[in-house]
């Protein structure tokens, strides 16, 4: 399996911390108390998490070993990082205060039966904290799949397949009989240098995708291709306006 390069997934990291900042800020500090972080990447955020929240015990889950490479130097006074995968957790034997998961759910198909694992896993008021992109529309996607297309190249399912609608979200966590449910869509507004930046964007997430799909040299080639049919729409602006929608959504379990 391809593995994600932290490096390059870090090189927007003040973008991509904006809709953590925005989740976390729904979150009610849990004093001493469990989190999960699920599909933690490269661990920043997930420290974070643990010292806002005032968690006693913080456990980060991924499945990439250059990320957990990455978070393992971080650990420490209640924190620490496993090898795991999202889409079965459902509290590995014990329940949390939080479960959180930020810019990860994409990655699994079936998000009623993964939401419901990790609801299943929260202790009695205990809190559910979900964030998903949501920009499947945005060219940088469109032009992701038409190309792969016009290449021949059968990726992985595409990220966005298993994206719901928020009021989807919204219906499932009320059916999963979750108290005190708030969904949102929420456009970020990312200044990037230029149009050009988001092919890097790209590649250090859903290309991956692409990635795993075919050999280097045809990665290599799909890149060029992808790139310019991609500026071609966009168009070579310098800074580039990166609109980002994504679905936050909370919920607590009754008490
Ligand atoms: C876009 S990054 C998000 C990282 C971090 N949560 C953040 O907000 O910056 C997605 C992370 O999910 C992890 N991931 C994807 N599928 C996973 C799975 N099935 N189980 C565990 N981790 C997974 C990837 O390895 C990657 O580190």
């Amino acid at each position: 399996m391809t593995d994600w390069n932290p490096d390059l997934y870090r090189r927007f990291a003040a973008e991509r911390r904006q809709p953590f900042d925005v989740l976390v800020s729904l979150l009610e500090p849990v004093d001493g108390g469990r989190v999960a972080d699920l599909g933690c990447g490269p661990g920043e955020l997930t420290r974070e998490l643990h010292e806002r929240l005032r968690a006693g015990e913080t456990l980060g889950i991924d499945r990439s070993p250059a990320m957990l490479e990455r978070a393992t130097p971080l650990a420490g006074d209640g924190l620490r990082f496993e090898m795991g995968d999202l889409a079965t957790f459902d509290g590995a034997g014990s329940t949390w205060d939080v479960v959180h998961a930020s810019a990860s759910l994409q990655w699994a198909t079936d998000h009623q039966a993964v939401l419901s694992r990790w609801a299943a896993a929260l202790a009695p008021g205990g809190q559910l904290a979900v964030q998903v992109p949501a920009n499947g529309e945005h060219p940088s996607h469109t032009v992701m799949l038409e190309v792969a297309d016009q290449l021949g190249i059968i990726a992985a399912d595409d990220v966005h397949v298993t994206v719901q609608k928020p009021e989807r979200y919204a219906e499932i966590l009320d059916e999963l009989g979750l108290d005190d449910i708030h969904v949102r869509l929420q456009v970020f507004l990312h200044h990037l240098p230029s149009s050009g930046d988001v092919v890097e964007w790209m590649k250090g997430t859903a290309l991956l995708r692409i990635k795993e799909a075919v050999t280097a040299e045809e990665f290599d080639a799909y890149l060029e291709r992808y790139r310019e049919a991609l500026l071609d729409r966009i168009g070579q602006r310098s800074p580039y306006l990166y609109a980002y929608p994504r679905i936050l959504m909370v919920a607590r379990a009754p008490r």
